[in-house]
C-alpha cells in the first residue's frame, strides 16, 4: 500500500481523507467510505491512490514455493481491490473468489480482467455468504485490518480464518508499526503483537513471518506472515 503522498490531487487531498474516514467513524458507519476511494477513480483503475497496480512479489514468491503441494486449488482474496492478487493466484492454477465491499472496486475489476475466471464478488467479509465458511486451502488478506477501527479488527481475524479450510493457509500482507507507536488514524498499521494474534485463534499454527521495509521511499515496514489451519 502506497503512502498517503500518492493520493491523487484529482480524487482525495490527504486532509479530504482523513475527514472523510473520521466522519464515517463518527457516524459509527466506519465500512461505509470504501467506495468512495474507488468511485473517485472515475472508472481508471489506475487511478486508485492505494493500489499497487501489481500482484505482491512476497505472495508471488509463496506460490513459486508452495502451489505444487496445494492438492485443492481453490483461493480467496479478501478485500481484493483492483484485483492484482487475485489474477495471479488464477494464473497460479487457482479457483478464486475474489471479493470486496466496495461494489465500484469489483466493477474496475470485471472491466480490467473481462475475460478472467476469477468469480469477482461484492461480499462484506462480516457477512459472507454460508458456503465460503472453511472452504478455501488458500487465503489472502491484504492491508485490509489496518483500514479497520479497533474494535473491527479481533472480529475481522476470526472472520478471515474461517475461511481457510482444513490444513489450508492464510497469507497476512501488512503495514507494520511498532508497539509504542500510537496512532488513531486510518491506515492503523498492525503491531507485532495484534498480527500475532492471528496464532490464538484455534488451529492456526505460523509457518512463517517476515519483517521488510519496502523499496519505496519513504520506506514503509511491512509485515508478511503465514499461518496453516492445522486440523
Ligand atoms: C487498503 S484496501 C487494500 C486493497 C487491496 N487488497 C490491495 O492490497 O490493494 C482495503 C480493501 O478492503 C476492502 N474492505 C474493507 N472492509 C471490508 C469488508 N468488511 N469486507 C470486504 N472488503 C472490505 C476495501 O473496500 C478495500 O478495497
Amino acid at each position: 500500500m502506497k503512502n498517503l503522498d500518492f493520493l491523487h490531487k484529482d480524487s482525495f487531498s490527504i486532509d479530504e481523507y482523513k475527514n472523510m474516514v473520521k466522519s464515517y467513524q463518527d457516524k459509527k458507519h466506519p465500512l461505509g467510505w470504501f467506495d468512495n476511494i474507488y468511485e473517485s477513480a472515475n472508472g481508471d483503475y489506475t487511478k486508485v491512490f492505494w493500489a499497487d497496480l501489481e500482484p505482491s512479489p512476497y505472495l508471488i514468491d509463496w506460490l513459486n514455493k508452495n502451489y505444487v503441494k496445494i492438492k485443492n486449488k481453490k483461493a480467496c482474496v479478501i478485500g481484493c481491490g483492483v484485483g492484482d492478487d487475485a489474477q495471479a493466484l488464477n494464473d497460479f492454477g487457482f479457483k478464486v473468489t475474489a471479493f470486496d465491499i466496495s461494489p465500484t472496486a469489483i466493477e474496475l475489476c470485471k472491466n480490467r480482467y473481462p475475460n478472467s475466471k476469477v468469480n469477482f464478488v461484492v461480499a462484506d467479509l462480516f457477512n459472507y455468504p454460508n458456503e465460503w465458511f472453511e472452504n478455501f486451502d488458500v487465503v489472502y488478506e491484504c492491508n485490509t485490518i489496518q483500514v479497520l477501527p479497533d474494535d473491527y479488527r479481533k472480529k475481522a481475524r476470526e472472520r478471515m480464518s474461517s475461511l481457510i479450510s482444513k490444513n489450508g493457509y492464510i497469507l497476512v500482507s501488512c503495514r507494520s508499526r511498532k508497539e509504542n507507536e500510537k496512532l488513531d488514524e486510518i491506515p492503523k498499521p498492525l503491531t507485532k503483537s495484534e498480527i500475532d494474534e492471528f496464532q490464538t485463534i484455534n488451529n492456526l499454527e505460523q509457518q512463517s513471518f517476515l519483517a521488510y521495509d519496502d523499496n519505496q521511499e519513504p520506506r514503509v515496514p511491512h509485515f508478511f506472515a503465514v499461518y496453516k489451519k492445522c486440523r
